[in-house]
């Protein structure tokens, strides 16, 4: 299995992800909140790029739309979540289609429509990932969302752990980015709360008082839900028609 990673999303051609498999990592916080919203059973999370956009499909999905994401890290106005995991609960979500906008998680899931699988990827449901990356036994990608077009360690550190657990089943042939993100894993890997602290983006969720999610975010394996983008939407992924939950 040959395995790559980007540390972020804007220097890869759409097209030349058609047919791959390909996981999204936003740690802090967009895979993250996702994959609430999809275990608590949301119906569907539409990712999109602009406000406008999700307003757009708001009005033509009807009544039963949670317009949720963030700019600079905040709830967008007129929205009626933002970003926090904390707030994609089973009250809210259930059932509903969540139209999903971010500044990094959005764009780098966007990107990867034409992919044959696109799995979004946390600490969360780490095992998940690499269960199903394994039973596929064929090639994949992670893409990290990054910050602006830039690394950022969360990510990464994530995307080595996932990588860690494939390699410790099945042989794998990885690129020198991959070989990176696994040694970034194992040096962060043993305390992922304060690697999430002390990261730039855990600081400045910190600072604007979403400390709190940094817990959710760490929390290995906590969500036991695989959610997967094709077809313009995050649908829980199913076996035998049945939602993939343990
Ligand atoms: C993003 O997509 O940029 C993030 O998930 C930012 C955040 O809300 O923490």
């Amino acid at each position: 299995m040959k395995v790559d990673i980007h540390f972020f999303p804007q220097n890869i051609e759409d097209l030349l992800l058609k047919e791959k498999i390909v996981v999204v990592v936003d740690v802090l916080r967009a895979s993250t909140s996702i994959a609430t919203a999809i275990y608590n059973g949301a119906r569907e999370v539409v990712p999109v790029l602009s406000v406008a956009e999700a307003g757009k499909i708001a009005i033509n999905t009807g009544g039963s739309v949670v317009l949720g994401g963030e700019r600079n890290g905040v709830k967008i106005e007129g929205f009626h979540v933002g970003n926090s995991p904390r707030e994609y609960t089973e009250e809210i979500v259930k059932g509903k289609t969540v139209v999903f906008s971010s500044t990094n998680g959005a764009v780098a899931l966007v990107k990867t429509k034409f992919a044959k699988y696109s799995l979004i990827g946390s600490f969360a449901n780490v095992s998940l990932v690499a269960d199903f990356l394994l039973q596929q036994n064929q090639d994949f990608m992670i893409i990290c969302a990054g910050k602006q077009h830039a690394f950022c360690i969360e990510d990464t550190v994530c995307a080595g752990m996932i990588i860690r657990k494939v390699a410790d089943a099945a042989p794998i042939e990885p690129t020198d980015a991959a070989v990176a993100s696994l040694a970034l894993y194992e040096n962060f890997g043993h305390s992922i709360l304060e690697m999430l602290q002390s990261s730039e983006h855990g600081l400045f969720l910190q600072e604007i008082g979403f400390g709190n999610d940094l817990e959710v975010c760490a929390a290995v394996d906590s969500l036991p839900v695989l959610p997967v983008y094709a077809n313009n939407a995050i649908h829980a992924w199913k076996v035998d028609n049945k939602p993939l939950l343990t």
